[in-house]
């Protein structure tokens, strides 16, 4: 599957995503909560973590209903983090998606506030009372995110990171606080979609699945760093050269660019090489996405 076949598979479920996160992300919080959370959430972004939990979730046959919850759910996870990420005593940057960051519009406690109610949303989404999602799903759904969300994941990544600022990692040490800060939400992206099966999968596909996501996880944070040093503030809507500036140890700082780049290809060929090896009949949509993912320009 091209780029542009890719690109009319994602237009129909983009579309699906953004118009399910619109209506789930309410306007009416009190005292400007919701404006702050829909400030967060539907501003654009890639959407790269729904459209692999979708993606996965087609190859395996998975529930529908299910599958699009866990897509909205894990995007408003990944806001929240960038809200946070954003905030003053974290990254202190006032630049995302184009936009002033959510504490630059609103203020530090709203942000704070935003990014607390998506997380709790997000576990809202998955456990519809009515629906066709079964119990038993909804809580494998819940314990991946919560899993990838917290200290074993997002957030253990994150305090990593801060303690890390100005101290020379060594690669091994990079590569754990990358794939728990990162990895592991595009990891649980990929998993979520696998949890909508209507079978549980057979150890086969479940490992190849997982390698998978480990292997597109840890290469899109290798990406983003490279990307905060070659690519401009308007290209990312972000500020570029922020990692340099503060001292963030990142693979261009400890591999050098080149390298960096290597070790992206080499981590798109080794999520290839886990689909071939997964014994899945559909899995052109998984692998043209690792490709989005891995040459992204933004
Ligand atoms: C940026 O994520 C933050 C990281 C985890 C590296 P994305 O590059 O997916 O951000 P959006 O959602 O497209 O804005
Ligand atoms: C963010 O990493 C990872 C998160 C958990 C949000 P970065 O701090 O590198 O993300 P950007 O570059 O600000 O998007
Ligand atoms: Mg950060
Ligand atoms: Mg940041
Ligand atoms: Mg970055």
């Amino acid at each position: 599957m091209n780029e542009s076949a890719l690109a009319s598979w994602s237009e129909a479920r983009l579309a699906r995503v953004e118009d399910a996160l619109s209506r789930w992300v309410p306007a009416d919080a009190p005292a400007g909560l919701g404006q702050a959370m829909r400030y967060a959430v539907l501003g654009g972004g890639k959407r790269l973590r729904p459209l692999l939990v979708l993606a996965a979730s087609e190859a395996v046959d998975g529930n529908g209903e299910a599958a699009l919850r866990a897509a909205c759910a894990v995007e408003l996870i990944h806001a929240y983090s960038l809200v946070h990420d954003d905030l003053p005593c974290m990254d202190n940057d006032v630049l995302r998606r184009g936009q002033p960051t959510v504490h630059v519009r609103f203020g530090q406690a709203q942000a704070l506030l935003a990014g607390d109610a998506l997380q709790a949303l997000a576990f809202e989404l998955m456990t519809p009372a009515a629906g066709t999602v079964p119990a038993a799903m909804q809580a494998s759904l819940c314990r991946l995110l919560a899993r990838a969300a917290g200290a074993a994941g997002m957030a253990g990544g994150q305090a990593i990171d801060l303690a890390s600022v100005g101290l020379p990692l060594t690669e091994p040490e990079l590569r754990r606080m990358h794939q728990l800060k990162t990895g592991a939400l595009l990891q649980a992206s990929v998993m979520m979609g696998a949890a909508c099966a209507p079978q549980p999968l057979d150890e086969r596909a479940c490992a190849a699945l997982r390698d998978y996501g480990a292997a597109v996880g840890l290469a899109f944070q290798v990406v983003d760093d490279i990307l905060d040093v070659t690519a401009d503030s308007q290209a990312l809507g972000k500020t570029a050269g922020k990692d340099a500036e503060t001292a963030k140890p990142t693979y261009v700082s400890v591999l050098g660019l080149e390298p960096a780049r290597a070790l992206a290809e080499a981590l798109l060929e080794r999520a290839g090489a886990a689909l071939d090896a997964s014994g899945l009949a559909d899995v052109a949509c998984l692998r043209a996405l690792a490709e989005r993912l891995v040459r992204r320009e933004n």
